[in-house]
């Protein structure tokens, strides 16, 4: 059968129209999500004596059926049928015959298209919250380890303040959190059952759409039905909590990069996650995290398209809206393989402690703790501080020493009432230890920051 069999239209289509119209390619992908939402139509409509028990027998056993069908292989996904929900009909009719007939009283592709995908997206926000959580306990350990490791913190890509590495990671850990936050609220505001709305008005029919909401495991039932089947936030949310995730990614990746050229040296990739150049020998490229950089760009441009889908459309269905699933399908999957390949990636990568701290040695990375000495032990104003502060630097500069290289005797030249104290102030362990204000870099802020993050983690278990 070609197309939904209509009174409207005689003709049956001609090829390139099955072609063009059918979404059966990819919206097999929610076979599961409409047989489940199939089986509990039909459970509501013997509820409400809308169908008889046969009926409905006939109907959940023919559904599975088909899922052994399509998950043994054996099932014919044909342009003809124009979508899962039609193919799913069609099969099922010719399985059971008149009774498969009767599935869809009191619904109609749309409020079915909206289940199906809704459910999908649904246990799609779930599953990408366990790879996250996955990912947040690794970063978690490689923190645990590097509590003690200096390394440049960075502004402009310029030296700007000793930090840890752990404290580094630590930021990680935040947009992560913050990841699983955005998912998980998606999940809570898109838990709301669109089933029952039919076409876009309701049905006259005498149906139970909280009965049947419960059955999928929904916690509500939608309030209006015209919006409910025009809606399709909570595919706008998956992609754009995916876009962000990706963000965060990119920049991560992007800095494993940095840190794994020759010129910083901070990382290793394990060979395992690096791959070679066809033509010299010599190279080990960091083409996982590239990748992730790159995959972000497509991820973003999934939600342009749905944002641009949606934004003219006229209530209610419109098979615009059909647009709406390759690239839900794509940004899902490729957050999928992106957090599993991060997540392995860190597991495997070489921390190098000594390129780090030989990096915070370059750039007078306690120049701020001077400045803060002269205005706190010397009575300096803030703004003149600095300013000697600059010609102290300039000294270094041009002595070939980092600043907290200097002895007391060079510091005291510019300024006698600089005391013996200040040469440990001007240590770079010292001054990353120095920041212990709430959050900052201090071992121990960033061992709270650690103990936060593995207290919320250990709850969640
Ligand atoms: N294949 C359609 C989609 O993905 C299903 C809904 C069709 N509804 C309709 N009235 N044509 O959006």
């Amino acid at each position: 059968m070609s197309k939904v069999a209509s009174g409207k239209i005689k003709k049956s289509s001609a090829k390139i129209l099955d072609e063009f119209n059918a979404s059966i390619m990819f919206d097999k992908e929610l076979y599961l999500e409409d047989i489940e939402g199939s089986a509990a139509h039909a459970k509501m409509l013997l509820k409400q004596g809308i169908i008889d028990k046969d009926a409905k027998e006939n109907i959940i056993n023919g559904l599975k059926t088909i899922q052994r069908e399509i998950e043994d292989g054996s099932y014919i996904f044909d342009i003809k049928d124009e979508d899962i929900h039609m193919s799913i009909e069609n099969r099922l009719t010719f399985l059971i015959g008149n009774d498969a007939k009767k599935m869809h009283t009191a619904r109609s592709r749309n409020d079915q298209v909206a289940l199906d995908f809704r459910l999908f997206a649904l246990k799609k926000n779930r599953q990408i919250v366990d790879l996250l959580l996955e990912l947040e306990k690794i970063l978690l350990e490689l923190e645990k380890k590097h509590t003690d490791t200096l390394l440049p913190g960075m502004t402009h890509l310029q030296h700007a303040q000793p930090i840890n590495f752990a404290y580094h990671l630590l930021a990680y850990s935040s947009m992560f959190k913050r990841d699983i936050s955005r998912f998980e609220d998606s999940y809570t505001r898109g838990n709301v059952s669109p089933i029952g709305c039919a076409a876009l008005a309701g049905t006259p029919y005498c149906t139970d759409r909280e009965y049947e909401a419960g059955l999928l495991g929904f916690n509500s039932v939608s309030i209006n039905c015209l919006d409910t089947v025009s809606d399709r936030d909570f595919a706008l949310e998956v992609l754009f909590n995916i876009s962000v995730l990706m963000m965060h990614i990119s920049r991560l990746s992007e800095e494993i990069i940095l840190w794994s050229s020759s010129e910083f040296g901070f990382v290793e990739l394990s060979d395992e996650y690096s791959t070679s150049s066809s033509i010299m020998p010599q190279k080990k490229n960091p083409d996982v995290p590239e990748l992730l950089r790159g995959k972000t760009g497509r991820v973003y441009g999934n939600l342009i398209s749905l944002l641009t889908v949606m934004k003219g459309l006229p209530l209610a269905y419109n098979k615009d809206m059909q647009e709406d699933k390759e690239g839900v399908f794509d940004s899902i999957k490729t957050a999928f393989i992106s957090i599993k390949i991060l997540t392995e990636a860190l597991k495997t990568m070489s921390v190098k402690k000594e390129a780090m701290l030989k990096a915070t040695k370059k750039g007078h990375l306690s120049a701020t703790d001077l400045a803060d000495y002269l205005t706190k032990e010397c009575g300096y104003a803030f703004r003149d501080a600095y300013k000697l502060t600059g010609e102290i630097v300039g000294y270094a500069d041009d002595n070939g020493k980092d600043m907290s290289e200097l002895d007391l005797q060079e510091l005291k030249k510019f300024e006698p009432k600089i005391k013996e104290d200040v040469v440990d102030i001007l240590k770079l362990y010292n001054s990353m230890n120095a920041r212990n204000s709430q959050g900052g870099t201090s071992v121990k802020s960033t061992k709270q920051q650690i103990e936060y993050f593995e207290k919320w983690l250990n709850e969640r278990d």
